[in-house]
């Protein structure tokens, strides 16, 4: 059964804790908070404070994804007792080895994403040590962007790899995912399916989650 993440990037900020109520109450697994900083993508979207101040809502665990430089020197303030995953960017991190850890001496699970152009292969020499692989289906900076299949051959890969070393973590993908491609993805093997367009454009987001949670659980 697929876990659902959806992205408050899409969210209408103006009713953020009511909406993101809303899709906790219809099961999302986790909330994901796309974090960027207008230099390693071109967009800005939000700090710690907005994902914060989320905390005096009901709301499912939190799945971080920092889309930033050097986030080592901002991660800290990214932990909080809903923080489950804090995802990096591999491009972002010149010392990633060293980047997890951190992101693990605080108590919280470790993730790596990557971005279309970069190979599985990249991680080779850490992925034993990952909590999480977040495969890119679009370039970050933007929700509502196009699907890019060959994130498909990404995550056939990982699965292959984690089954054949006997590893635990958790594949992830995000950008493009609806209604129509997550089954088809979720059959490649994966695990979690961020989805940020597909759900907060919906009329009744409790709705839409039980949308995308029955075909999750086919
Ligand atoms: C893109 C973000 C995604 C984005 C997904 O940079 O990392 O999480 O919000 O949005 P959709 O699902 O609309 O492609
Ligand atoms: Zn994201």
């Amino acid at each position: 059964m697929g876990k659902i993440a959806p992205s408050i990037l899409s969210a209408d900020f103006a009713r953020l804790g009511e909406q993101v109520e809303a899709i906790s109450r219809g099961g999302a697994d986790f909330v994901h908070v796309d974090v960027m900083d207008g230099h390693f993508v071109p967009n800005i979207s939000f700090g710690s404070a907005v994902m914060k101040s989320l905390n005096k809502v009901e709301t499912a665990p939190y799945d971080v994804h920092l889309m930033i430089e050097n986030p080592d020197a901002y991660l800290g303030d990214f932990v909080t007792d809903k923080t489950e995953y804090i995802v990096v960017h591999q491009e972002a991190c010149r010392h990633l080895h060293r980047t997890v850890q951190n992101i693990k001496s605080h108590g919280v699970k470790a993730g790596v994403a990557l971005n279309p152009a970069t190979p599985v292969s990249s991680l080779e020499c850490i992925l034993e040590d990952l909590d999480l692989v977040l495969v890119m289906s679009v370039n970050p900076g933007f929700g509502g962007q196009k699907f890019i299949p060959q994130a498909v051959e990404k995550i056939k890969e990982l699965d292959q790899i984690r089954k054949e070393k006997g590893y635990d973590f958790q594949i992830e993908i995000d950008g493009g995912i609806n209604l129509d491609n997550a089954k088809m993805v979720m059959e490649a093997g994966c695990d979690i399916f961020v989805a940020g367009s597909a759900v907060f454009k919906a009329e009744n987001l409790e709705e839409r989650m039980h949308e995308f949670k029955k075909i999750l659980s086919e």
